[in-house]
């Protein structure tokens, strides 16, 4: 190891909703590992879900943060896919690469995955809300110069929202609805453009959300309280609905609009998670064959990512809402636990003030 630094700065939830600024020891970088310094790291909802204790994977103490990019500081011996100096980012998901599911590329699926900056009681993996972390060398992608920091530790969520969509098999020329523009629906509207999509219409309860979904390449943003959204994609479809409705909300009335809008023998596709349990029209489900197609994190997405960001096919600018120091991450979790409107992705940045390179 050639790094001379010891000890670090890191954000840790000390006690739910409660956050200390402590200096812990550099993490230890095995020789199939790489010390990354941190330059960027994302709020992620999961994060602020876990702040207050409501998710159960957050157990404190724990350092956070799992949307992160930064610059390769040491190697382990065996590392030979990146550097001293090199620019990366990395996937959160660890994951054993022996599994059955692992061999068949499904490592989001891993009998043993984990998620770096979780604590959930089976295990607990030092996020990157800190200066430094260490990480496998096999989730660890190179970036190219055009990505800045803040658009990488965007990578996860344009993850999440490209593997929604190739699970949803949809074919160039499809319809497709979106409901929630929340930061993955806005992402998944991209993808689903990317993906050939002749039309995306969005749905949310947001107007502000429905302008930047609009701006975004939105066909027709629906909102709400002002319409019946069902009775709306009826008409737009000629009453046959949508061939694919992504929800990325994640409650009982929008996973039945979502069912009520689609084509008979089309495919819901569920992202939104927030309540844990939902009720399914069992009926309409059956007897129009709809397909519902659950979709968690990614699966070897994060190079398809960094290339559509990068070519300005998915734009992620508009979802960062700011960039603050690590000190101020207390702070920026109270207002986003709050739901201060128009908030979406805050990016923390541990550097000192000077090294933003
Ligand atoms: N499956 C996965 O891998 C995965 C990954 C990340 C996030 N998620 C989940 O996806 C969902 C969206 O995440 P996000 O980060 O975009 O959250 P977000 O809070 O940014 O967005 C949610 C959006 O839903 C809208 N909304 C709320 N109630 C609505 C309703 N009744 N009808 C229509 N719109 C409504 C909100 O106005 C907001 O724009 C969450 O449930 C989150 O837990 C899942
Ligand atoms: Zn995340
Ligand atoms: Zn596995």
């Amino acid at each position: 190891m050639r790094y001379a630094i010891l000890s670090m700065n890191a954000l840790i939830l000390s006690e739910y909703k409660r956050f200390t600024i402590e200096d812990l020891p550099v993490p230890q970088c095995g020789p199939s590992d790489v010390l990354v310094q941190v330059a960027a790291c994302g709020i992620c909802g999961s994060d602020v879900h876990g702040y207050d204790g409501s998710s159960g994977r957050r157990i404190p103490p724990i350092v956070m943060g799992h949307e992160a990019a930064g610059i390769v500081t040491a190697v382990g011996s065996e590392v030979r896919s990146v550097a001293i100096g090199d620019r990366v980012t990395f996937d959160s998901t660890v994951y054993c690469a022996k599994c059955e599911f692992c061999l068949r590329g499904e490592v989001n699926l891993c009998e043993d995955r984990q998620v770096v900056g979780v604590s959930c009681g089976e295990y607990r993996r030092a996020g990157a809300f800190a200066e430094y972390i260490a990480v496998p060398e096999y989730i660890v992608y190179r970036l190219p110069p055009t990505l800045t920091f803040a658009d990488a530790a965007m990578l996860e969520a344009v993850s999440v929202a490209l593997h929604a969509v190739k699970l949803s098999h949809i074919e160039a020329g499809e319809t497709a609805l979106v409901i929630g523009t929340g930061m993955i629906g806005l992402l998944v509207l991209q993808a689903a453009r990317v993906a050939g999509c002749s039309r995306v219409y969005v749905a949310d309860v947001d107007a502000t959300r429905l302008k930047m979904a609009a701006t975004l390449g939105a066909d027709e943003t629906l909102l709400v309280s002002d319409c019946d959204v069902v009775r709306e994609i009826h008409r737009l479809t000629n009453g046959r609905g949508v061939d694919v409705v992504v929800e990325a909300v994640g409650r009982n009335e929008t996973v039945a609009t979502a069912i009520d809008c689609v084509r008979n023998g089309g495919t819901v596709t569920l992202v939104g998670n927030i309540a844990s349990d939902v009720s399914i029209p069992l009926q309409k489900v059956v007897t129009r064959q709809i397909r519902l197609q659950g979709s968690c994190a990614s699966a070897g997405e994060y190079p398809q990512a960094m290339e559509l960001v990068s070519s300005g096919k998915i734009k992620v600018a508009p979802m960062i809402s700011a960039i603050a120091p690590l000190r101020d991450g207390p702070r920026w979790f109270e207002r986003l636990y709050a739901r201060e409107p128009n908030l979406m992705k805050v990016i923390l940045d541990p550097r000192e003030p000077g090294q933003s390179a």
